[in-house]
């Protein structure tokens, strides 16, 4: 029997490159952009009730100001949506809209990250995928999970909902951050936002941290010229991960998970009381712990935690089961053997290390969970 092999090439192993506008007021400007940007075919808005009531019209306008006749689809708000019948249903509205049309719809995504994150995985399965643009009206959505195309839906498995879980990576056509949309933001979805900002400091850029200490109370007020700073700050160092590393196989993208191990074990212990950024806030004060206790850092980065505590978000939780948050996190890593964490070594400068030893990782929960002297949630 011969043996043949054929190589499929591409001659484009990356997706291309694409724009993330960043600044306060660029809404209105919108539909200006769109028209320019992927011609005069009007768009199907996915958008959530909230966002709609609050920004809605104005995204509208936009659109109608250049000549779009847009249609819209709202999927109810809330983490608990993020799932498969919303999907299924955003997929019939898509479906519904494209109703004798040949050509591929351009999808808009006008929400907070789980809009972006559900809509854009309808975008990305309606019909092998579609294009569509990013418009994140949260801090978290615009400094982290509208630009890097991985999208996706939390999914129920006999062990219980599982975050993420289906999904797919899908870039968007490009992204537009409009930190004005941030004023009717409630204060604890901008301080979560902050908390990955905090992150993206702590691996990347010492400036951008200083520039967080320096500005906390002003970018809580909120002002849109110093978020539109960060925003831009983050998406760049964002972007230059992503493009090094656009499906997370070669490890580059695996930084971006600093704070999440303890994090996301945090956030499946709490249950859907805490935001995803609090939960990260915490798990940035676990990584700091751990780079102590492993010798890894000297000092173990106390500006971190300073910093999460300027920014009114959680650094210590008392009543907290720890054996509840250490059997999330072994789920988590259950086919992985060791735990692996993101450390920083100094402000901007970290790497991943195994733990075999669950003992000390233990430890850093135990004494994040014990003092009473921090701030409770719940
Ligand atoms: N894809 C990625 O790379 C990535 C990265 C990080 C996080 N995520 C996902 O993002 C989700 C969290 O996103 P989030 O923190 O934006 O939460 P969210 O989408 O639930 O938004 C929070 C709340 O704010 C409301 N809201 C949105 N914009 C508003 C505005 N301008 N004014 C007032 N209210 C507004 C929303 O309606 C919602 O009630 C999680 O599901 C997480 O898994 C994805
Ligand atoms: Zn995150």
């Amino acid at each position: 029997v011969s043996k043949q092999t054929v190589l499929v090439k591409f001659s484009k192993p990356r997706s291309r490159g694409y724009d993330i506008l960043a600044g306060g007021g660029l809404l209105k400007d919108f539909g200006k952009e769109l028209a320019r940007r992927n011609g005069g075919v009007s768009p199907f808005v996915f958008s959530s009730p909230r966002v709609w009531r609050l920004h809605g019209k104005a995204l509208k306008v936009s659109l109608e100001k250049a000549g779009f006749k847009p249609a819209f689809y709202l999927v109810p708000d809330g983490e608990q949506n993020k799932n498969f019948l919303q999907w299924s249903k955003a997929l019939q509205a898509l479906a519904a809209f494209g109703q004798g049309g040949a050509k591929k719809p351009l999808a808009v995504l006008f929400g907070g990250g789980v809009l972006g994150d559900l809509g854009g995985f309808a975008a990305a399965s309606y019909k092998r995928g579609i294009p569509f643009v990013q418009v994140p009206t949260t801090l978290l959505a615009q400094v982290d999970s509208s630009v890097g195309g991985k999208l996706g839906i939390d999914y129920n498995t006999p062990r219980g909902v599982i975050k993420n879980l289906v999904g797919a990576f899908a870039q968007p056509e490009w992204v537009l951050a409009d930190t004005q949309l941030l004023q009717t933001l409630p204060q604890r979805e901008l301080r979560a936002g902050l908390a990955e900002a905090i992150k993206t400091a702590v691996l990347f850029d010492p400036k951008l941290f200083a520039f967080l200490q320096r500005n906390v109370p002003a970018l809580l007020r909120p002002d849109p010229a110093l978020l539109a700073k960060v925003v831009a700050a983050c998406a760049r160092h964002k972007a230059r991960i992503v493009g090094r590393d656009e499906f997370d196989t070669r490890g580059a993208r695996a930084l971006l998970n600093l704070g999440h191990t303890f994090g996301h074990a945090l956030e499946s212990a709490a249950g859907l009381r805490w935001r995803h950024g609090e939960a990260v806030a915490l798990g940035l004060c676990c990584a700091c712990d751990l780079s102590k206790k492993l010798g890894l850092s000297k000092t173990g980065l106390p500006e971190v935690e300073a910093l999460v505590r300027a920014a009114g978000l959680p650094y210590r939780v008392p009543g907290m089961d720890v054996k509840k948050v250490m059997a999330a996190m072994s789920e988590d890593k259950k086919f992985q053997g060791d735990l692996r964490f993101i450390v920083p070594l100094r402000l901007g400068l970290c790497r991943g290390v195994s733990v075999k030893d669950r003992a000390h990782v233990e430890a850093i929960v135990q004494e994040r969970m014990a003092s009473s002297a921090g701030r409770a949630h719940g």
